[in-house]
């Protein structure tokens, strides 16, 4: 059946294509927005050309069935002989052969209409909101096109008090510009106007354009003596930004009710979506990776989480999570940097720089620095967030972790300890923003281990980060995880390991996640992937948002806005499990 799908697949770029094309004959849907020879034509398809590398790359399906009796066909996209072929052979054989034709078993019952949702000529819009970054875009493409900082700036200009939302964030640093997150670090809404208002920014920036301003005061329908106003009285004169658009949103597994609740009420009330659907963002990782049963373990910045989901289904008592992400890391950095010899190391932003001359490596730096009197500088929020960029680049540069087996401090099988073993790997150069430079040794493994051995940790007592226990490491989070879970599909989580977050592109992560597991979990088969493009490990729920939104099926797992009206914000916790 392989060989015949195949022809067809490769006239075809990209799964949402390909998922569009098998749901377009089965269920009569075939969004005009994105037709396959379109996909080929978007810049993200050209910027990320392993997503369309037909060599590499296959289709397959797996048929989800969710809580509400629904069954859809999931068509993922996978490398070829991934585990997501094998998840093939759980769809009975009765229905895999042709893949097109499973019945798809759609409950009657009551699917929004196609006006409800907004029929199928829409896109809908992704918006998958994390801690550091909110990512939005189009279902159906292959990366979000709007990626901006969950962070804002703010500062008084007067009397005055001014936002600044998006990269614009980064580029002046104004008097008094403060920067702040409506994301709490256990990555739950606590500011719920500036998240509106951050979020809104990501799909009017890049996607939807700004709204239309009041037709009352544009200029455009100027009359005198307030006659028009008289005759708009009762007319809506704001439109709501995404009043024609269907919007997937994505949520952590630890989301609680009310801010579930209040999610819908904002894409309903102040955004007037005609279509709402609120997904976890394991589930969605799942979907990415071509899995519908799987064990994500996702690093972001403000948490890691581990989060088992089953044939689709999130299974919550399972969800474990610890603030041990991106942003710890980046506080065992700047342990790393005070304790540093000859001397500590002080991060030097580029906006406090006016001129640098290149240094020897070890040497101090030649720099001319930029000074603000008191009342004309930013605040220190702004600082830290200018260097927790330098601090991404050393991640991506610098840090390694361990790659195991064993741990930093144990000794290996022929008596040498990995220590010494990790002293003999050559080191890695960094350049500051002020032309500072330095090989980092073996040093460099430290600032990551304890995220696997909470001993391991580099004391700081003025990092905001507690010393962590060891029941927020990671081996401990997935032993947790599977413990709380039914006996049975253990192995089968085990062997659907998927590594996602950007906070997981580390080097060596996976390799020792794979080598505590195994060592952890030593009879049944362990299996961790991990995507290796960095835009599907980054993007990883956004992907998965974007493949779900985009499938005919879907449309029955919409809440309209009139069962919204009809049921009040709780149906959000009937129809979204
Ligand atoms: N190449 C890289 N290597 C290591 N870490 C990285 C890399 N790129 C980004 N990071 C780190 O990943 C973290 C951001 O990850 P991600 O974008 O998945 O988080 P998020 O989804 O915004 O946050 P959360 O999941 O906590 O809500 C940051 O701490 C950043 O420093
Ligand atoms: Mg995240």
């Amino acid at each position: 059946m392989w060989r015949e799908r195949e022809d067809q697949i490769d006239d075809i770029v990209g799964s949402a294509a390909l998922a569009r094309s098998l749901c377009s004959r089965s269920s009569r849907l075939a969004p005009a927005r994105l037709q396959p020879k379109d996909l080929r034509k978007t810049s993200s398809l050209r910027q990320t050309p392993t997503l369309c590398s037909r060599s590499s790359q296959r289709t397959a399906g797996v048929a989800i069935r969710t809580l509400s009796g629904v069954s859809f066909i999931l068509v993922l996209r996978c490398l070829r002989d991934s585990p997501a072929l094998e998840a093939i052979a759980d769809i009975p054989t009765s229905s895999r052969a042709p893949l097109d034709c499973i019945d798809f078993n759609m409950n009657p019952s009551m699917p929004p209409s196609t006006a409800e949702y907004g029929g199928d000529e829409v896109s809908a819009i992704v918006l998958d909101p994390g801690f550091s970054t909110t990512r939005a875009g189009f279902a159906g493409e292959d990366t979000p096109k709007s990626l901006i900082p969950t962070y804002y700036g703010k500062y008084q200009a007067g009397s005055e008090e001014k936002y600044i939302y998006g990269d614009d964030i980064y580029v002046t640093p104004r008097p008094g510009l403060s920067i702040h997150n409506p994301i709490g670090r256990d990555g739950i809404v606590e500011d719920w106007d500036m998240a509106t208002k951050v979020w809104e920014y990501s799909f009017t920036s890049r996607l939807t354009g700004a709204k239309p301003s009041d037709p009352l005061s544009n200029g455009l329908n100027d009359v005198q003596n307030g006659e028009l106003a008289a005759e708009m009285e009762g007319v809506e004169t704001e439109e709501k930004p995404l009043s024609d658009t269907p919007l997937l949103m994505t949520e952590s597994g630890w989301n609680p009710t009310k801010a579930r609740e209040k999610t819908i009420e904002i894409a309903m009330e102040q955004w007037g979506t005609p279509a709402f659907y609120l997904a976890r963002n394991g589930v969605l990782a799942a979907f990415a990776s071509g899995k519908a049963s799987a064990l994500i373990v996702d690093v972001g910045a403000s948490n890691i989480s581990v989060t088992p989901v089953h044939d689709g289904i999130i299974l919550k008592r399972g969800v474990q999570h610890s603030p041990l992400g991106g942003d710890y890391v980046s506080s065992q950095i700047r342990a790393l940097f005070k304790s540093n010899s000859p001397q500590p190391i002080t991060i030097t932003p580029h906006y406090l720089i006016s001129s640098k001359s290149a240094v020897e490596a070890g040497q101090p730096p030649q720099a001319t620095y930029k000074t603000f009197p008191a009342d004309k500088a930013p605040d220190a929020s702004y600082r830290s967030l200018i260097e927790e960029r330098t601090l991404t680049e050393f991640k991506e540069c610098v840090v390694q972790v361990w790659p195991g087996p064993g741990k930093l401090s144990s000794t290996g099988p022929n008596g040498v300890s990995n220590e010494e073993l990790s002293r003999s790997t050559p080191g890695r150069p960094f350049e500051f923003p002020d032309g500072y430079n330095q090989v980092f040794g073996s040093d460099r493994y430290r600032v990551a281990e304890s995220l696997f051995d909470a001993k391991a940790a580099i004391p700081d007592p003025d990092s905001p980060f507690p010393a962590p226990t060891p029941a927020q490491t990671i081996p401990d989070l997935i032993k947790n995880a599977l413990n709380a879970v039914d006996v049975d599909i253990r192995p089968h989580l085990l062997n659907n390991v998927v590594v996602t977050g950007a906070g997981s592109l580390l080097y060596g992560f996976t390799d020792r996640l794979n080598h505590e597991l195994v060592q952890a979990f030593p009879s049944p088969r362990v299996k961790v992937t991990a995507p290796g493009n960095t835009s599907e490990r980054k993007f990883g729920s956004w992907i998965g948002g974007s493949i779900l939104a985009s499938l005919g099926t879907f449309h029955q797992m919409w809440i309209s806005k009139k069962e919204y009206e009809e049921h009040g914000p709780n149906i959000v916790e009937k129809r979204c499990k």
